[in-house]
């Protein structure tokens, strides 16, 4: 596919939000991944999600060199619930990453990539005793324990099997991300975790069972966290942790895992510290933390999953009405909407958009983008301009790559959307279209 780029009079400033490289081409379409959108559209339909493979690989390279510069014994796992396919996990191994699961589901389709089991984490507050001995069988690299019931029923489930397992323990450290309510995980009324007041408990009996190894402690205080703060407060709590039960327990804090969290700007008024910008502030603080505890420096180990999925997705979707209301509202209604991207109903996510077909357009008018689904919550962007929108005309959506597809539904009975993977000017499916048959494919009786 040959594009001609031309320079664009007014760049528009949304374009930054998409995947590495994209611009717009001489027919004024969008072009993501060295492919026109609008040709992309031709041929797989709407709605239609796209990945940029350079950019995946690029934000992984980011977070690895980032951090890896700053504080050298590093590992980097991908959260997979914020996108989890075996063409992304197959791209995860090539990058060296590790992979943190939080369900039997996410850990059969890592295995099914042949994803190296030792570099799995595997998360949970409730894992079942058939997710924890899947895990077990499949020698995951770490369990990490959220409670103390979990740990007595893992303890019985090794000794049982005859298993040794690495293991850490998740902390909650009291700590307010200053996020959306849904997201923040690390305060003190968190339903994750060993809390301040019974982590002690969790870590002398672990540090007790022959058949478990506690290698360490982890905490997760959030997602979409656009501030460096609440990693260095959690940080310095579970550091004292860490040396108070070096104290009364002689326990060895050989690893540190330290969730993800990390933001990205969704809209171009959007402000994000840079990757350099964490891993300077974090380096330093367990740094410094530890030789004023007299800790010995953990192996460090980072779980980003939006930061490096996000940028890289794209949802394009077909106008296929318009509505005045009242005078007030520009309605313009897709054919997706909640049950491909639930996270403007669910946290009042905010996201821009452009007219990918007319790209070099003025935008003049404000619309609001609707679904296509039975339901007033289904607004995918409130008060947006746009050049004059007609019917037909493509709306692309930036930084979808995160926590849409993997809280889809099939709401209204909506057929989820393919997947389109872009790398260099080439596309490739990587998952079709449901069908009507899939809808009734579960069904019994
Ligand atoms: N580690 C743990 C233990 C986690 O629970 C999570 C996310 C992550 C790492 C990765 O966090 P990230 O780097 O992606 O922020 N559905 C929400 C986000 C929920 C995040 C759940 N845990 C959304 O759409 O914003």
């Amino acid at each position: 596919m040959i594009v001609a780029v031309v320079i664009i009079k007014t760049m528009n400033k949304r374009i930054r939000l998409f995947p590495y490289g994209t611009m717009v081409n001489d027919e004024n379409h969008l072009v993501v991944g060295g492919c026109d959108v609008v040709e992309l559209m031709a041929k797989y339909g709407t709605p239609l999600y796209l990945f940029d493979e350079l950019t995946l690989r690029n934000r992984c390279r980011e977070f690895k060199s980032e951090f890896g510069k700053r504080y050298a014994d590093i590992t980097v796992v991908y959260a997979s619930k914020a996108f989890l396919h075996t063409a992304i996990a197959v791209l995860l191994k090539e990058e060296g990453y590790g992979m943190d699961v939080v369900s039997g589901g996410e850990l059969y389709i890592a295995e099914t990539a042949n994803f190296p089991m030792d570099k799995v984490y595997f998360h949970g507050n409730n894992k079942s005793a058939d997710e924890l001995n899947t895990a077990l069988k499949c020698c995951v690299g770490r369990i990490v324990v959220d409670n103390y019931n979990e740990l007595c029923a893992l303890a019985k489930l090794t000794e049982n099997g005859g298993y040794t397992q690495d293991i850490l323990l998740r902390v909650t450290p009291g700590v307010d991300a200053h996020t959306h309510s849904h997201i923040a995980t690390g305060g003190f009324s968190s339903k994750f975790g060993f809390s301040l007041d019974n982590v002690e408990d969790g870590i002398s009996h672990a540090m007790s069972l022959p058949c478990l190894n506690l290698v360490g402690l982890h905490f997760h205080v959030g997602s979409l966290i656009g501030e460096v703060k609440p990693y260095l407060d959690a940080i310095s709590v579970v550091l004292g942790l860490a040396a108070e039960m070096k104290e009364k327990h002689g326990f060895v804090l050989k690893e540190f895992n330290i969730g993800g969290g990390y933001s990205v700007p969704y809209t171009t008024e959007d402000i994000i510290p840079e990757i350099a910008y964490y891993a300077e502030q974090i380096a330093e603080c367990i740094t410094n933390t530890c030789q004023s505890l007299r800790l010995k420096l953990p192996h460090l180990v980072i779980e980003p999953g939006r930061s490096i999925v996000a940028q890289a997705g794209v949802a394009l979707y077909r106008v296929g009405n318009i509505k005045d209301a009242a005078g007030l509202v520009r309605y313009v209604a897709v054919d997706g909407g909640m049950a491909d991207n639930i996270r403007p109903a669910l946290y009042s996510a905010r996201y821009e958009a452009v007219l990918a077909n007319r790209m070099n357009e003025d935008n003049i008018e404000q619309v609001t983008i609707a679904g296509h689904f039975c339901e007033s919550s289904d607004i995918l962007v409130h008060g947006i301009k746009l050049p004059q929108v007609n019917i037909g005309d493509i709306i692309a959506i930036p930084v979808c790559g995160a926590y849409c597809l993997p809280m889809g539904s099939n709401y209204n009975a909506a057929l989820k959307p393919p997947i389109v993977m872009l790398s260099d000017g080439c596309d490739r499916l990587i998952r079709r279209r449901e069908t009507y048959q899939d809808l009734t494919h579960c069904d019994v009786g």
